[in-house]
């Protein structure tokens, strides 16, 4: 077994994540539950047949396509009728296998699901294993709008396993390896800023403890604010951008992950930054570490394009949108700005 770390909420444990150096290792956690469901996004279905040769509570087992069109409340209706079909009690223990949409989707039928049973995640992608899937975000998409509906449940263990990466498409990985890079721009303790970049650009080692290290940052700042009134904004860095980058991706039906965004919307968020006089040269160091790691970092879209779609979350807010700003390498702050001044000082 590799290192363990605990989420806690109010000063109470509410979930641990623990490091896999192999799949099998998760019997010696889950070997004595006696109703296991495996709820799996049929891509990884290689480490689902693993996991369930490993574990005999394994009392049912069901295939998703894990796509954001099928991140529905359908979808959740579904593996709640599943799970009553197959007899899960209130004993049992959801386990999810895939990335953020399949730790979403389980998560929440999970939550509801006689009021509520427990869940487990086993990310199969970087991306889940260093944010999606910590923190208890669960939830699906409603009337076009991403993850409208949902809950924050913790779930009872996170595995981070790196062997499951292996089959993990470059660009996935990539999308991942923004995130990775947010998380650590927000606390670089050790240096795990620089690790990571010298890491994820093949002139370093070490992928397991820094998946595991951005896995700590993570669950480090959800126990201090679980339900995101404040600290855990910070996880958005870039994020007020991409997501305005990815709608206007989606009018014009370009191909963009959500990695590839949220690495373009850090460095709109540097430049905002540079230019408002917290840093200096922000912009330039991030577009030199991303492009060594291979992301993305010219957004395609003029600055102007991207209001309308910041402006939704203006009228959420009342007129103010938080942006997430980087200071420095391992520190960031939140400020609330209007959307046109944000524009405009982007566009100097
Ligand atoms: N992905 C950001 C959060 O979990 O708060």
């Amino acid at each position: 077994m590799g290192k363990e770390i605990t989420v806690t909420i109010d000063g109470k444990a509410a979930g641990r994540v623990v490091g896999l150096e192999h799949l099998a290792e998760i019997a010696a956690l889950l070997g004595s539950e006696s109703e296991v469901f495996v709820i799996y996004d049929e891509n990884a279905s290689w480490v689902a047949s693993e996991v369930v040769s490993a574990l005999p509570g394994i009392k049912g087992s069901i295939a998703i396509d894990a796509s954001e069109e099928e991140k529905s409340m359908e979808t959740v209706l579904l593996l709640c009728r599943s799970l009553m079909e197959a007899g899960a009690s209130r004993k049992a223990l959801v386990l999810a296998i895939g990335g953020g949409i399949t730790t979403d989707l389980a998560g929440f039928a999970a939550s509801i699901y006689k009021r509520g049973v427990r869940y487990a995640n086993l990310p199969t992608t970087l991306l889940a294993q260093v944010d999606a899937a910590i923190g208890g975000k669960t939830g699906v998409n409603f009337d076009d709008y991403k993850n409208m509906l949902g809950v924050i449940v913790q779930p009872v263990f996170t595995f981070i396993c790196a062997d499951v990466l292996r089959t993990l498409p470059r660009r996935d990985f990539l999308s991942g390896a923004a995130e990775m890079l947010k998380t650590f721009l927000i606390e670089n303790e050790d240096d795990n800023y620089g690790k990571a970049v010298r890491c994820l650009s093949g002139s370093g080692d070490g992928l397991q403890d820094l998946v595991f290290a951005a896995a700590a940052v993570k669950a480090g700042v959800v126990s201090r604010d679980p339900f995101e009134q404040g600290e855990r904004r910070k996880l958005n860095l870039g994020h007020t951008f991409a997501h305005a980058i990815e709608h206007e991706a989606r009018q014009q039906g370009d191909d963009i992950t959500h990695g590839e965004a949220v690495a373009m919307g850090m460095i709109l968020a540097a430049r905002l930054s540079d230019a408002t006089g917290l840093s200096t040269g922000m912009e330039a160091r991030l577009t030199q570490d991303f492009t060594a790691v291979g992301l993305p970092v010219a957004c395609p879209y003029p600055p102007e394009t991207l209001a309308a779609a910041m402006d939704k979350d203006k009228k959420a807010e009342g007129g103010l949108v938080h942006f997430v700003l980087p200071e420095r390498i391992g520190s960031v702050v939140i400020r609330d700005l209007k959307v046109d001044e944000v524009i405009k000082t982007l566009k100097i």
